[in-house]
């Protein structure tokens, strides 16, 4: 049995302790669901026998931008260090559902946002149905969306570290309880040559920063997204703010290079923080 905890439930049960409540409704699963814990003075036990102590509550809550693992072991935080790409991945609470962080960069918007409404602005862009194809998985959230308006997604995802948190995400489960949704481990850019002519409805193209990642916004990869993707077909590609200079220049040069790869319209999607090409 696992319980996940964070600073926004450490929060609540520190005041119920200063408001001297016996025992208060917390959720040990990042939101999804309440469950019952028991104050004493020394403790706050909870369900299947595991406790914590206030000094554990203590440290959860001094550590803002971290998810810990409750488990018979004791406390720990949830965190995966990749020894293949040298990444340190770990989970990051939000009012919400969490974000990862990939070497302290945060994977999905959180500004003024959090990472389920990210997601679901992507959707809305990507209209997924059919077949559809998530280069990047991530955290599973685009994934798990298209998986309940589409026929099939498949997903890929570089670093097996990063489906190592997934599984621990109580977010992420949709990911691998899904029955339409296929997971592949590897280089989105190596598996694309694998896929045949016109065999998907949609694409999400949800990569990495342009610095970290240029061969997923490359004119070779974007030849690749286009001979997949099906005729009246449309492939929603995250920039992030078009807004900013930044933005506004890798959304430009991506834009050229779709074209170049064959899509003939490309459109903006500043609410969506992406790019929208259509076959
Ligand atoms: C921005 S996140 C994707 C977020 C995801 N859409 C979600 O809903 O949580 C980018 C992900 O792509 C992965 N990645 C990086 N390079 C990749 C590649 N070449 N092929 C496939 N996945 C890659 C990263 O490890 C990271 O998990």
């Amino acid at each position: 049995m696992t319980f996940l905890l964070s600073f926004y439930q450490t929060r609540e049960l520190l005041a119920a302790r200063d408001a001297g409540l016996p025992e208060l409704d917390v959720s040990l699963d990042l939101g999804l669901s309440l469950a019952r814990a028991r104050l004493t003075p020394e403790r706050v036990m909870l369900p299947a026998g595991l406790s914590l102590t206030w000094e554990d509550v203590a440290h959860i809550h001094g550590n803002e931008q971290a998810v810990f693992a409750i488990t018979e072991a004791g406390v720990e935080k949830v965190q995966v260090f990749s020894e293949t790409f040298g990444r340190l991945y770990s989970l990051m609470p939000t009012q919400g559902a969490p974000t990862m962080l990939i070497s302290g960069i945060p994977m999905h918007r959180i500004k003024n946002t959090d990472p389920m409404a990210d997601t679901r602005s992507k959707i809305k862009a990507a209209a997924p149905k059919g077949r559809v194809l998530d280069t990047c998985t991530g955290l599973g959230y685009t994934a798990g969306l298209a998986a309940k308006r589409a026929d099939e997604v498949i997903t890929i995802e570089l670093d097996p570290a990063v489906i190592e948190i997934c599984r621990i995400n109580p977010w992420s489960r949709a990911l691998f309880e899904s029955p339409n949704i296929t997971q592949l481990i590897g280089d989105s850019f190596d598996y694309i040559f694998d896929f045949e002519d016109a065999s998907f409805d949609r694409i999400i193209h949800d990569p990495p920063m342009f610095n970290l990642a240029g061969h997923l916004y490359s004119t070779e990869y974007y030849r690749e997204l286009h001979r997949v993707l099906k005729r009246g077909g449309r492939l929603f590609h995250y920039i992030g703010d078009l807004r900013s200079k930044s933005g506004r220049n890798v959304a430009r040069s991506a834009a050229r290079r779709l074209q170049e790869a064959g899509f003939k319209v490309v459109k903006r999607r500043p609410e969506a923080f992406g790019l929208l090409a259509f076959r």
